[in-house]
């Protein structure tokens, strides 16, 4: 059904920040320098994309016509969902309060951040995989079809969807980024551009 495909495609999207964002904290973790601005980027990826763009179609579109066709939120699948998204929403909070500490908090940074990959990981296996499979069975051709053209009124779809399109143009960068930077090996940190340094004092990753 497009109206879940398009909901699985941008669960690949969010998954490739996933993986970004584990891997900044690996450097963290390990005293090496993160790609400027990507934590900053993270945050609003995450309110503009994850949150008011994907969760927006889910919450607002998809969730409520499960409801009318049956699928119960309380104690359901739909319930457990959005207390996730909820619970994800927290961690963002958590991540841009350390970004905003001085000195920058890494340590709170790093155990929001891998507790937003961890929690979002399962989050959209769930989805894809039990969720979405239910709603292959009880949605009509004509509900696929509603909801895909309820998604094209959301404001991220707006301009044949161009904000989306920035997000991922903008991951294809960091994605090159991280390479460039992880290629660097441990050697030769010194007057790297354009690139994070850890805060004041060693990175210690005590939680
Ligand atoms: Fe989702």
């Amino acid at each position: 059904m497009q109206s879940l495909q398009i909901l699985k495609d941008e669960h690949e999207v969010i998954i490739r920040v996933l993986d970004l964002l584990e891997r900044s904290v690996d450097l963290l973790q390990h005293n090496e320098p993160i790609p400027r601005g990507f934590r900053r980027w993270v945050v609003e990826f995450s309110r503009e994309f994850a949150d008011r763009c994907h969760h927006g179609k889910e919450e607002d579109l998809l969730f409520p016509l499960l409801e009318s066709r049956g699928i119960p939120r309380e104690m359901g699948p739909i319930g457990c969902m959005l207390k996730e998204h909820i619970t994800g929403r927290e961690c963002v909070n958590k991540m841009e309060d350390a970004i905003a500490a001085r000195p920058r908090d890494n340590v709170a940074f790093a155990t929001a951040a891998l507790q937003f990959v961890a929690l979002l990981r399962e989050h959209i296996f769930k989805e894809n995989n039990v969720l979405f499979e239910m709603a292959s069975h009880c949605l009509s051709a004509e509900d696929d079809a509603q909801l895909v053209q309820q998604y094209t009124a959301l404001q991220c779809e707006h301009n044949g969807g161009s904000q989306k399109r920035r997000f991922r143009d903008e991951l294809d960068q960091w994605e090159a980024e991280f390479a460039r930077t992880e290629g660097f090996g441990t050697e030769g940190h010194e007057g790297r551009k354009g690139q994070e340094q850890p805060g004041s004092g060693s990175f210690l990753f005590t939680t």
